[in-house]
């Protein structure tokens, strides 16, 4: 039996008419009198595997019989193009062994179930197709991520996880004992980039980062990947150009080597297809202006009474960012907030004090920001006072201040959340299928 090659499933078509072994797990079974229908799965795809009575005899055919959903098998057989289907291959099966029974019935059958279930099995989840589609497709955002970064001069630098002091506001830290001091999981590596923007021009960070948020929506993990690039004499202007050409690219990889997984997905791909440079840039002021135009619409139905003005200076609402995106076919980016609802990092704008140069880039179809960045403050006296208005510790924030003492420079760079980026390009209502094992306000297991 081993003299036949073990061929992934992927690669079957390239085995047309030859006898394969194939590895790997029980997706499904059909049967009919005297043939089984065994769907298997091995990691890199599924196929279907006829069985015949005829051609195994009464022994195995009844082993074939007694095999349960996700028990470990191996099926040598011929492999045929489909008689009907172009690209689509079967195995004629002549031999079958179980290599690894399941004890007890296999808790994900193919009935509906419930979301808290199946997080609760995450581990065996994975192995159905929907799962493994979107992480297929989250596996080509990483990589598209890298190669653009890696193609473009940057430099890979690592920021640690470990952090003496926060970067996006006190109220969203995990703290953990340090060997007796206090530590905090990283909010973001953006402080480090700075660094490393001096030490290399280019650098960027892709990690894992924590947010302590209590909040249980849709958009928010508690542990979530963030790719970072800082840039040394880039301004706003320059990062919103890089944030546009970088989203570009990985539309463009996912739809040049995942339109499969998509298709899995149900995917509308022409809403993928329509994004293409140049994207809209508002300023938070127009932004503001739109949001109030869609409040007068509200009038017409409420009382006016019930729908305010959008107060100007308050930070935009995801149902905010939702009218915003709905308006344009693809990413828009809104530049300028007030200072007062941006992190003490950021520059002010030279032409007026109250806003910050920074961006917010808002995916569409309200799957909101993906995207949040800026100019930073070089000023070192600027700076100091606005951690003294944020009642940041002065003391953890000295080595941060050094990067201004010594060779102060114009630099700017963003964020991008990987799992907003993965159910936007999916089209998951949720991140919490975006991320192998997510880690959310009531979900720490598996
Ligand atoms: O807008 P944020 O908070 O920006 C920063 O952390 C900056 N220091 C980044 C930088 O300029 N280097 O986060 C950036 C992005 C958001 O746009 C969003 O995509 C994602 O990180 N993000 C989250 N994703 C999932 N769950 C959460 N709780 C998230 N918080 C932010
Ligand atoms: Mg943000």
């Amino acid at each position: 039996m081993q003299d036949s090659p073990v061929i992934a499933t992927s690669d079957l078509s390239e085995h047309v008419d030859s006898r394969v072994v194939l590895r790997g797990w029980l997706y499904n079974k059909r049967s009919s009198g005297k043939l089984h229908f065994l769907e298997l799965r091995d990691g890199f795809g599924t196929v279907q595997c006829v069985m015949a009575k005829s051609d195994v005899g009464d022994e195995v055919f009844a082993a074939a019989d007694r095999v349960t959903q996700e028990s470990v098998i191996e099926v040598t057989g011929q492999v045929k193009a489909h008689p009907k289907r172009a690209g689509v291959v079967e195995v004629v099966a002549s031999g079958f062994r179980l290599l690894g029974p399941t004890s007890g019935e296999y808790p994900i059958s193919p009935k509906e179930h419930g979301t808290d279930f199946l997080m609760d099995h995450r581990h065996l989840w994975l192995r159905s197709r929907r799962q493994h589609a979107i992480l297929r497709v989250r596996h080509t955002i990483i990589q598209a991520i890298r190669d653009f970064f890696d193609g473009r001069g940057f430099t890979l630098v690592d920021a640690p996880i470990f952090t003496p002091n926060a970067c996006e506001g006190t109220s969203t830290l995990f703290q953990t004992d340090y060997h007796g001091d206090k530590a905090y999981l990283t909010q973001s590596g953006q402080l480090y980039m700075e660094a490393a923007a001096a030490a290399f021009g280019k650098a960027y960070c892709f990690g894992p980062t924590f947010r302590a948020e209590k909040s249980k929506t849709r958009r928010h993990l508690a542990e979530f990947w963030m790719v970072e690039p800082e840039v040394a004499f880039m301004d706003l202007e320059g990062d919103m150009d890089l944030a546009e050409d970088f989203l570009c690219f990985i539309v463009e990889r996912v739809l040049e080597r995942r339109r499969p997984e998509l298709s899995v997905l149900e995917r509308d791909v022409t809403k993928l297809e329509a994004v293409k440079k140049p994207f809209p840039r508002i300023r938070y002021d127009e932004a503001v202006a739109l949001l109030n135009e869609a409040r007068v619409e509200k009038r017409k139905i409420a009382a006016e009474s019930e729908v305010p003005d959008f107060p100007w200076g308050e930070d935009l609402g995801g149902e905010d960012e939702t009218i915003i995106s709905s308006r344009y076919d693809r990413p828009v980016m809104i530049h300028r907030y007030p200072a007062q609802v941006k992190a003490f990092y950021m520059k002010r704008d030279p032409t007026d004090d109250r806003l910050a140069l920074c961006v917010d880039v808002l995916a569409p179809e309200g799957y909101g920001e993906v995207i949040g960045g800026g100019q930073r403050e070089d000023d070192l006296a600027t700076l100091e006072r606005a951690i003294e208005t944020h009642q940041l510790p002065p003391e953890a924030f000295s080595w941060y201040l050094d990067l201004r003492r010594y060779g102060t420079f114009p630099h700017a760079g963003f964020g991008l959340g990987v799992e907003r980026s993965v159910a936007w390009i999916c089209g998951l209502p949720h991140v919490r299928e975006t991320i192998p094992f997510p880690r959310m306000l009531n979900r720490l297991s598996p």
